[in-house]
């Protein structure tokens, strides 16, 4: 695979899965925006990443701030080619526990920040009649989990809009596709207690956590030419977790 010329925008890259996405991108020689809510660590982590990367913050819940992104990206690099919806946030209790706060929250920041990226980048990428979506749901979407109403409906959510997106987009060369990730090393599952990582571990048939790289994996894939005939689908990443 190669990404020569290729723009690429990874939300909540500063670390974690992003992160991994992004160095992944630059490797195989494409222009990455790495984007999160902190200036100061979006421009850290794109400096650590290369020449070709560069570090815009953004909060995915603010249109304001999303158009500010693509216009920068554009002034900067021309194009957008491929988006990655990474960003996202787990507020987890057991849902006669969750107050609206924590639902609204994840809500907020998992889908809507997803389709209000989603939408602009949209624009411009049918102007473009080309441009890759990829949606970073989770197996939780799928499955459903104990403490996780508002995250697992948020995941669930994605998927939807992954495929609503991918029929209208179709026609203008756009492809858009969702992975969905199972137990990841990083920092949001390093603040899971060890109970519940020893319980989640023990459901996995590969028995042991992925790692980011691997989930980048197959988000460049997706986002690659090789993958142009591959559009609203789902694939879980997840060491067997979901079968
Ligand atoms: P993380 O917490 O390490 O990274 C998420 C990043 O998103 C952070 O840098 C954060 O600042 C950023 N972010 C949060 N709200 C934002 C906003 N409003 N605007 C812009 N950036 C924002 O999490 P991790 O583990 O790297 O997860 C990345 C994605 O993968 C998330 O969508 C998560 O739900 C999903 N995922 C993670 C799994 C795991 O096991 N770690 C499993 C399945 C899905």
């Amino acid at each position: 695979m190669d990404f020569t010329d290729r723009t690429v925008i990874v939300t909540g890259s500063q670390r974690g899965i992003g992160r991994a996405i992004a160095e992944e991108f630059a490797a195989l020689n494409a222009n990455v925006v790495v984007c999160d809510l902190d200036q100061g660590a979006v421009e850290k982590t794109a400096a650590e990443i290369g020449p070709r990367a560069i570090g815009l913050s953004a909060n995915v819940v603010s249109i304001e701030d999303i158009e500010n992104l693509f216009a920068r990206a554009v002034e900067k690099f021309g194009r957008v080619d491929i988006l990655v919806n990474n960003a996202g946030i787990a507020r987890d209790t057991l849902m006669v526990r969750m107050d609206e706060k924590d639902w609204d929250q994840v809500l907020d920041t998992n889908l809507k920040g997803a389709f209000l990226v989603t939408k602009t980048a949209a624009r411009l990428m049918m102007k473009q009649r080309y441009g890759r979506i990829i949606n970073i749901s989770s197996v939780v979407g799928l499955t459903g989990n104990v403490g996780q109403a508002n995250y697992s409906a948020s995941k669930a959510g994605l998927i939807g809009l992954t495929k609503t997106a991918a029929k209208e987009l179709a026609s203008r060369g756009v492809t858009v596709n969702a992975v969905a990730p199972g137990f990841i090393d990083t920092d949001m599952t390093r603040a899971l207690s060890e109970a519940t990582r020893e319980g989640l571990l023990s459901g996995i048939p590969l028995k042991r956590p992925g790692a980011p790289k691997e989930v980048a994996s197959a988000v460049l894939f997706l986002a690659s030419d090789q993958a142009a005939y591959i559009t609203g689908q789902v694939i879980a990443i997840d060491g067997g977790l979901s079968m």
